[in-house]
């Protein structure tokens, strides 16, 4: 589809031309931004406006004047010039801190915990949940955190990480600020969520819910685009966005005020997610970072997983969609791949870092992603595309990365910390993180003493769910479950 950028649009309910003079005659309150329309060659936004109402006008106008049109050519241009996978020069796998296997390693652990647990206890430490994405892959319209995910009982992703702050609440004894972005496609929809469940038991004062910034989306050719005559379409801004969000939404004042030191941060999606894991606190404490990840082996060369990496020496996250394929592939003398720390999207944050960050005027680059967005044609009506036609730009909270100077990144095993919904089947779908759990909850039991039967693939068979207040990890459940318990193929705790 092509729009033509007119200098004037027809305008046949009163046989007028609308141009933009007439426009800004008619609201001159609005010229400066009608302006930066035309200028940016968007004026097919007008080609309705003959229908519109005066309120839904006065909608449009409003919604414009919340747009950096110059900022989505600048955007535009350099997706569209720009190469998306270049391999790059002076790339190196960084050093991470491996998973504990031998003694020397697992006492180091015990020891940072400590450090750990010492933060968490003096209420330093809040929790950054961000839910803002519209969850595309999955096609649902509900936002992601509300989808019913546990094994038995069906628990939404929102109650079963509300349910592990709170066995984190009370081992430590303190309340644990949890702040969750949304955007305005689903801020509503998450807090309604929230409140028609009590807040799962959660005290509502403890909950902060605030929103990112929403971006145009645009067509292949540039054109802003829109699904309704008088809505131009709009997406969340990134994760990235939280950056500016934090900052503008008074969140990192409330954090100061409440005197929290650290961030953990994580994506709502990741069902096995360890919330605030001391050992993690403990290892960003130890090592005065300011930034920490977690990340994993990647299973694949073509694993949807951005991947750490050093380049020049200054540490980065190139995501999986703009990593060429000779990077992507590159191995070792033994065969394995070169560049395998696959980001989870689980990190630590100091509060000072992003202070200094504010200071010096940073800001995140966007990266164009190009989607399937249904929209409204030339004609009026909406219309679904069959393939991908539209650009959404996002920033990444990874960029910050390369003002980092001090970090940890620990590599954990994925079967215990990393199983995401992002698809509706398949691979990283709700199927395959029940069973990720009902396996986690599997290998509890087992190295318990329990007998607990596996299929040719390791999978358990049979259904297992031990709730976050039950256990919340295999050393709590040793503590309440002997080996002489009998599994018939359904256990709930
Ligand atoms: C993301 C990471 C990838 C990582 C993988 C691990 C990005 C760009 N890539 O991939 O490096 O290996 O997760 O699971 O993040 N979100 C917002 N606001 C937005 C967009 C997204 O809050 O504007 C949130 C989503 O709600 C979700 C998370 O960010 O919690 C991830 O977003 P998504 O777009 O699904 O990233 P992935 O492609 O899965």
């Amino acid at each position: 589809m092509k729009h033509t950028h007119l200098p004037f649009i027809d305008y046949p309910a009163n046989n007028k031309i609308l141009t933009r003079e007439l426009l800004e005659k008619e609201y001159p309150a609005f010229v400066r931004h009608i302006e930066k329309v035309f200028d940016a060659g968007q004026s097919h936004i007008f080609r309705w406006w003959s229908e519109l109402t005066p309120s839904e006008k006065k909608n449009l106008l409003d919604q414009i004047a919340t747009i950096d049109f110059c900022l989505i050519k600048k955007l535009f241009n350099s997706a569209v010039l720009r190469p998306a996978q270049t391999s790059q020069e002076n790339l190196t796998p960084p050093h991470v801190i491996a998973f504990q296997k031998n003694d020397a390693e697992k006492e180091m652990a015990q020891r940072v915990k400590l450090i750990g647990e010492s933060s968490l206890q003096k209420g330093e430490v809040a929790i950054l949940t961000v839910a803002g994405g519209d969850g595309t892959r999955m096609g649902i319209s509900v936002p992601k955190g509300t989808f019913s995910i546990t094994p038995i009982t069906q628990k939404s992703i929102f109650q079963l990480h509300a349910e592990k702050i709170i066995a984190g609440q009370k081992r430590y004894n303190i309340r644990i600020p949890w702040y969750i972005m949304t955007s305005k496609n689903n801020d509503a929809a998450t807090q309604n969520f929230f409140k028609e469940r009590q807040f799962f038991g959660l005290n509502p004062q403890q909950v902060f819910f605030f929103t990112q910034d929403m971006f145009p989306v645009v067509d292949l050719q540039g054109n802003v685009m829109m699904d309704l005559k008088s809505n131009i379409i709009m997406s969340p801004n990134g994760h990235g966005g939280v950056l500016v969000a934090l900052k503008e939404k008074g969140v990192l004042n409330d954090m100061k005020r409440r005197g929290i030191k650290n961030i953990f941060y994580h994506q709502v999606d990741n069902v096995l997610i360890k919330i605030a894991d001391p050992v993690f606190v403990g290892y960003h404490l130890r090592d005065e970072a300011e930034i920490s990840l977690k990340v994993v082996k990647k299973c694949h060369a073509e694993e949807k997983v951005g991947i750490v990496v050093y380049i020049n020496g200054n540490l980065h996250m190139i995501e999986y969609s703009e990593l060429s394929r000779k990077d992507m592939y590159a191995k070792n003398e033994d065969g394995a791949l070169k560049y395998h720390a696959g980001n989870i999207a689980v990190h630590m944050i100091n509060i000072n870092f992003l202070e200094k960050v504010y200071q010096e005027g940073e800001s995140l680059p966007y990266h164009a992603a190009i989607k399937k967005v249904p929209y409204l044609g030339e004609d009026g009506s909406v219309i679904d595309p069959k393939q991908n036609n539209a650009i959404k730009f996002e920033s990444f909270i990874f960029d910050i990365l390369r003002y980092v100077k001090k970090s940890v990144i620990m590599e954990v095993p994925r079967e215990d910390e990393f199983s995401p919904v992002k698809n509706m089947e398949g691979e990283n779908s709700p199927a395959t993180s029940r069973q990720d759990m009902i396996n986690q909850f599997g290998r509890w039991l087992r190295n318990i003493g329990v007998s607990i039967p596996t299929d040719s693939q390791g999978n358990v068979i049979g259904t297992i769910e031990i709730s976050p207040g039950f256990a919340l990890d295999e050393e709590e459940l040793k503590t309440k479950v002997d080996k002489q318990l009998q599994f018939n193929g359904t256990l709930f705790f």
